[in-house]
């Protein structure tokens, strides 16, 4: 039987759900979580933005384009697809599943007028294909305790909250952020009592296990805060070797940052502990005596994006640099192919289609590398991503594209 690519409707999220843990190898999880879904992404099913793959009436791909914005450069939020809940059934695999979806989910959001959609990918070689291309990274750190130390004091002050109260104050703190974070998504207010133990799948609180501490500038904002589990080691009749899991740092600057490392590193029977979903932004480690003892263990491909309308993305954003650039995109799939005149700088951008010879040619999975600032026209063209057509055009392309500031997106979806 013909395998059909169709919208979810709200009576089919049950199997989809199932489908999403089978797909993500959680098969206990099945017949469980339709409800939640359904309450929790209430706006996404009505709106039609879950994609799925029937064989029969059977669920063996789903597809989560859902309806969010992102930042981008220069802090304008513009309306995207974060593709999320991407799976294929284990039987069904490798015969153009997630090709159908993706090419209804693209459509979708070119019909909505997204200039771009972005996901996170489980593994680096699934989405190149379809025109996304890596578009920031995180680091992940250990930090040993016993050896911290603060540079120079720091103002504030840090204090534990309740779940209620976390999430009274810091979509606050997180929304500032994300206004002036290229790559940063929404989150909706339901996200937050989720990240806090107070929505749960079986609808039972866990935000006891939790602790939760807001850091407060010298004014009494919260600018940061953390979340973590405490877990006990071996003490042994020599220290108390424990450490805190699951740490969930967020600051809105560098000082907000270190006070609530600070915070935990200061702590007795915690002598270690790892942080997830860091910036590539480092310049925070300046503020610790010796930063070493903070120490990067892993760097992570994040965020991939994929232009669908070029003109309206690159208008979207502002350029470090002024520069003028004609750039020709290559897309088989057709939405981001053409010549385009890009004149632009720190106070914003024309784009226009053009009959004008190439400065530039790339694939729209570069583009999308290039978009939110992360990477160097010169170093990705270095390894064949790109071509320079005429001399000097790669370095404009770097002094407009590559932002001061890396992009980040502190939000997994
Ligand atoms: C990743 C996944 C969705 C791919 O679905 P699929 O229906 O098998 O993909 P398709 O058949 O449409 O594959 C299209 C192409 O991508 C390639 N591809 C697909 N998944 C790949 C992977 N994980 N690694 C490398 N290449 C991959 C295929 O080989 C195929 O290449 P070809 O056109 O050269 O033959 C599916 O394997 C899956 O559900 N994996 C586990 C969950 C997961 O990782 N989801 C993604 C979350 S971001």
């Amino acid at each position: 039987m013909a395998i059909e690519i169709k919208v979810v409707a709200e009576s089919g999220i049950e199997d989809y759900s199932d489908a999403i843990d089978m797909g993500f190898y959680h098969p206990q999880n099945r017949g469980k979580r339709g409800a939640r879904r359904r309450e929790w992404f209430a706006e996404d099913l009505a709106a039609g933005r879950f994609i799925a793959a029937y064989d029969g009436g059977r669920v063996v791909g789903t597809f989560g384009n859902a309806a969010n914005r992102v930042t981008v450069p220069g802090g304008a939020s513009v309306p995207t697809a974060a593709v999320t809940a991407v799976t294929v059934t284990q039987t069904h695999r490798r015969r153009g599943i997630l090709s159908s979806m993706m090419a209804a989910g693209l459509r979708q959001s070119a019909d909505a007028g997204e200039p771009l959609s972005i996901l996170i990918p489980a593994e680096w070689p699934i989405y190149g294909r379809f025109g996304f291309g890596h578009a920031t990274d995180e680091t992940r750190y250990v930090v040993e305790t016993a050896r911290c130390a603060l540079a120079r004091p720091l103002p504030g002050t840090v204090e534990f909250v309740t779940a209620p109260q976390w999430v009274e104050e810091i979509p606050a703190v997180y929304d500032r952020l994300r206004a002036r974070t290229p790559g940063a998504i929404e989150r909706r207010h339901q996200w937050h009592e989720r990240n806090t133990g107070l929505l749960t799948w079986d609808g039972k609180p866990t935000d006891s296990e939790l602790f939760l501490a807001v850091y407060r500038d010298e004014s009494g904002i919260a600018r940061g805060g953390l979340k973590y589990k405490f877990k006990d080691g071996l003490w042994d009749g020599f220290v108390p070797d424990g450490t805190a899991t699951e740490v969930d740092l967020l600051a809105e600057d560098a000082v907000a940052r270190v006070r609530l490392l600070q915070f935990l590193w200061e702590q007795d029977w915690v002598s270690s502990f790892e942080v997830e979903t860091f910036p590539m932004d480092d310049s925070w480690r300046h503020l610790m005596a010796n930063p070493r003892y903070a120490r990067a263990k892993q760097r992570v491909d994040v965020l991939w994006a994929r232009v669908l309308d070029v003109p309206a993305a690159l208008t979207a954003r502002t350029y470090e640099g002024e520069g003028r650039l004609v750039v020709a995109v290559t897309d088989p799939a057709g939405y981001a192919e053409g010549v385009y005149a890009l004149e632009g700088g720190p106070g914003g951008a024309t784009v226009k289609r053009t009959t004008e010879a190439a400065d530039l040619t790339m694939p729209v999975r570069t583009l999308g590398a290039l978009y939110f600032g992360h990477h160097a026209a010169t170093a990705l063209a270095a390894v064949g991503e790109l071509t320079e057509d005429k001399p000097g055009a790669l370095a404009v392309a770097d002094r407009m594209f590559k932002t001061a500031i890396p992009p980040f997106c502190a939000t997994w979806f």
